[in-house]
């Protein structure tokens, strides 16, 4: 029997499955508390987390009899890979287990943002009545959406837009143009600054490593299509937060659905403030009831297997 120790949350119906074989500590609040998640990571064959727990530093050294890292989610930002490694310590991301949730998250912000009529609730109810400022709303169907990285939720966005009528351009630094990924989703393989400049979606889909750290910066925002959209459920730190509420703020920009920040949580944010048509959620956009519960499950049978 080995010592699982989950440092974030889990669906726990997997972490029943975990308990039939393993002694497991299933403990949500133990990332909150340093002393002892080294404590407990110190005793440790399999360490199971989510993208809080920094796995690097003091920790990774604490690790001294784990074999596997099972990470709920896919980014492995969160977890210093080559110095697990080092230390005959696999690490396995839930890769896929959460692509239609962030695919479902980038359509629906698409809509929301290219509309930009689904704010009017509270007018409308107050008797407003604000028709004709919000008639001018655009479909997204003929549109393009530009995808970078085009990896799993690349691909699935890339089907979803397909079928609500968007051309779909992608760029992905590791494929090649004929690639067959790009045929089997419907989408044209195309060069970065293509996708930047004439998409009126632009959806990022890249890990952050330091080829993707300050990619969308303020001349990349600049050269994006007047009136376009940004989505990122990538990671913080790939966009320019700063220029990016800037173009939004001086028009250039038609709307933005931002998940994920340089700093998370996201502390008061003052260029945020007052910016038109943009949408800030907290690092959910991969998360979602069904999302938990496979993501959960894929994980917990590949500790099992890798714990024999
Ligand atoms: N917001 C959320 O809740 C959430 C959920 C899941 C994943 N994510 C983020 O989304 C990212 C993508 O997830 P995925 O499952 O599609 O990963 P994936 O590994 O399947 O795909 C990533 C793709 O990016 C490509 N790539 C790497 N560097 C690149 C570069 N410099 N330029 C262009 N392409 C590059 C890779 O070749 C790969 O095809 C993850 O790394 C993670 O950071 C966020």
């Amino acid at each position: 029997m080995s010592r699982i120790v989950i440092t974030e949350f889990m669906d726990e119906r997997a972490v029943a499955r975990l308990r039939a074989r393993h002694d497991v500590r299933h403990d949500p609040q133990l990332v909150d508390d340093g002393p002892r998640l080294l404590k407990e990571a110190a005793a440790c064959d399999a360490l199971i987390v989510r993208n809080r727990t920094q796995v690097r530093g003091e920790l990774l050294a604490s690790l001294s009899r784990c074999k596997v890292v099972g990470r709920l989610g896919v980014g492995l930002d969160n977890i210093d890979v080559p110095g697990c490694e080092a230390k005959g310590i696999t690490v396995i991301p839930a890769t896929g287990a959460n692509a239609q949730s962030v695919a479902e998250y980038v359509i629906a912000t698409a809509m929301l943002l290219l509309r930009g009529a689904y704010a009017a609730t509270a007018s409308v109810a107050a008797g407003a009545w604000p028709r004709a400022a919000l008639s001018s709303g655009r479909e997204v169907g003929g549109k393009t959406l530009g995808l970078v990285g085009f990896g799993s939720i690349g691909q699935l966005t890339a089907r979803l837009a397909r079928g609500v009528g968007m051309e779909v351009a992608a760029f992905d630094a590791m494929m090649d143009h004929d690639h067959p990924a790009f045929a089997a989703a419907g989408a044209r393989c195309a060069g970065l600054d293509e996708v930047i400049s004439m998409s009126d979606v632009v959806s990022l889909h890249v890990p952050l490593v330091d080829s993707t750290r300050g990619l969308i910066d303020a001349a990349r925002i600049v050269a994006m299509k007047r009136g376009a959209v940004l989505v990122n459920t990538a990671r913080g730190g790939i966009v320019d937060e700063a220029a990016l509420a800037a173009a939004l703020k001086g028009g250039h920009l038609g709307g933005a659905a931002i998940d994920v920040f340089g700093v998370e949580p996201l502390p008061a944010t003052p260029h945020f403030q007052g910016c038109p048509n943009l949408i800030l959620t907290p690092h959910i956009a991969g998360v979602s009831t069904e999302s938990n519960e496979r993501v959960s499950d894929v994980i917990a049978s590949k500790v099992l297997e890798h714990l024999g």
